[in-house]
């Protein structure tokens, strides 16, 4: 790939595109019809499986995660299929231990992922440590992501940093994680002409329209020697999604970076997305409001999903007129723990308590659990300074962890093995039930006939099925 100047592109039409736009709705039959065309467009990779898409196929699709990687792998054997995968926390929201990571990812590339994507919401390369050498161990390209921020600790040089970290810990690639699209323009350019000097192996980036400085943030990498970008065809581009493939190769075209991608044979792709766009919209999966450019991002340095996620919980707890002071409390508990990332779940950890501070009339006093988890150390090291006063406040004398936190984790493969000896019928299933017991069991029962199947309702928000967030709904109506 050093030799040539031609960019690279990987579509997220098959997984990250409808996650961020369509709730992560698209089943195996809206993709099948146009694999054979996608396999010959001649992407760097598909980025098909992971993130949501796991839990959304047994929970809201009936369909099994596992068959249809099988499917797409069958229907597309010459473009690598990408996934993402939350490091340690595999797939779910917590951590897991050693061996179910390692036969996860092992499963994940017999199954046909050619990409990982490992990433850690607070950038602690030991929660990525196993997910990365488990995918080396099993021939798998390691695609190692930083999570981007921006915060007084998060500086381009801590960004170049890790990512001289995660290339001695033997990634393939390195990804810029921009999940929040907070990187602009100007600043994705320096950051990866920087990378570009210190790295040796190639960069991808990864953002969002949602602000609406996708385009352009894609181009300024470009420009500035990116190898691979991530882009999404038309129909389920922009927005809360990527940027348009088409708009990236045809403004590529003829230039020293020409991606040598085929624009006829994009429309003919985009041509069945579109209907397929359709149809999410009509069954309710697709609201036509993610499209919009949404510049609080830019305003409040809060993820736009975030924000659609707080005025939820405000509207629950029948105090909407507290927005304002929710969105100044933000950046103030971000910093008490210490400027995490606002990701899965580090997003909802810091919305909810900046939720219970405003509505509780008194910092920390309501402190749910997932916050002293933070506090306590166990989703890893933070990558700035706690409030030692705040955590005293949460969690009392308790025990800091500085360890690895999967450390303290004891195998726990053959536990699954045991509860699932009665309705898992291979491996495959008991990694499913590990990451997520009740889904998985109902859709086993109904997968064996023995209970019918529900029938399918329309999402009822955005965002992705999310069980941390059940978890603090019900805590934010008894802080009321
Ligand atoms: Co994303």
């Amino acid at each position: 790939m050093s030799n040539e100047k031609k960019l690279y592109i990987t579509d997220t039409i098959l997984r990250d595109a409808h996650q961020s736009q369509a709730a992560t709705r698209m089943r195996i039959e809206d993709m099948l019809p146009a694999c054979e065309l996608l396999d010959s467009i001649g992407y760097w990779s598909l980025e098909c499986w992971g993130g949501a898409t796991f839990d959304s196929c047994m929970r809201f699709l009936n369909e099994d995660p596992w068959e249809r990687l099988r499917a797409l792998k069958k229907a597309m054997p010459n473009t690598r299929l990408q996934m993402l995968l939350r490091g340690q926390n595999i797939l779910g929201y917590k951590h897991y231990a050693d061996d179910v990571v390692e036969q996860f990812v092992k499963k994940s590339i017999e199954n046909g992922i050619d990409v990982v994507r490992v990433f850690d919401a607070l950038n602690d390369t030991r929660n990525m440590e196993m997910a990365m050498k488990s995918v080396k161990k099993y021939g798998g390209h390691c695609e190692a992501a930083i999570s981007y921020t921006t915060s007084p600790v998060h500086s381009e040089e801590y960004f170049v940093t890790l990512a001289m970290k995660l290339e001695e810990m033997g990634a393939d690639t390195i990804a810029i994680k921009d999940m929040a699209n907070l990187l602009l323009p100007m600043d994705a350019y320096s950051l990866v002409k920087k990378l570009k000097e210190r790295i040796g192996v190639p960069i991808h980036l990864h953002t969002h329209n949602t602000t609406g400085t996708g385009d352009m943030i894609n181009l300024m990498a470009v420009q500035a020697g990116v190898d691979i970008v991530d882009c999404a065809l038309s129909p389920l581009a922009n927005g809360t999604s990527q940027p348009a493939t088409e708009a990236l190769v045809a403004t590529l075209k003829g230039t020293e970076r020409d991606t040598g991608l085929d624009l006829a044979k994009l429309s003919d792709a985009a041509a069945h997305f579109r209907k397929i766009a359709t149809k999410l919209k009509e069954q309710g999966s697709l609201d036509p409001k993610v499209l919009n450019v949404d510049t609080n991002t830019l305003l409040y340095q809060v993820p736009g999903g975030m924000l659609s996620n707080l005025i939820s919980q405000l509207k629950q707890a029948n105090a909407e007129d507290k927005y304002y002071d929710v969105l100044a409390e933000i950046p103030r508990v971000r910093e008490d723990f210490g400027y995490p990332p606002l990701v899965t779940p580090t997003s909802q950890i810091v919305g909810t308590q900046a939720v219970m501070n405003v509505l509780a009339g008194e910092r920390y006093k309501m402190v749910p659990k997932e916050s002293k988890g933070l506090l306590k150390g166990e989703y890893g090291q933070v990558p700035g300074k706690v409030n030692e006063e705040v955590r005293k406040k949460a969690i009392g004398d308790e025990k800091v962890i500085t360890c690895r936190p999967a450390d303290l984790i004891a195998p726990e493969l053959d536990k699954y093995r045991e509860e699932t000896k009665d309705m898992a019928k291979c491996e495959e299933d008991v990694l499913s039930y590990a990451l997520f017991p009740q889904v998985a069991t109902k859709f086993f029962q109904v997968r064996d006939g023995k209970v019918e199947a529900a029938p399918a309702e329309a999402p009822k928000a955005k965002a992705d099925p999310n069980a941390v967030r059940t978890i603090y709904v019900e805590d934010l109506t008894a802080a009321k």
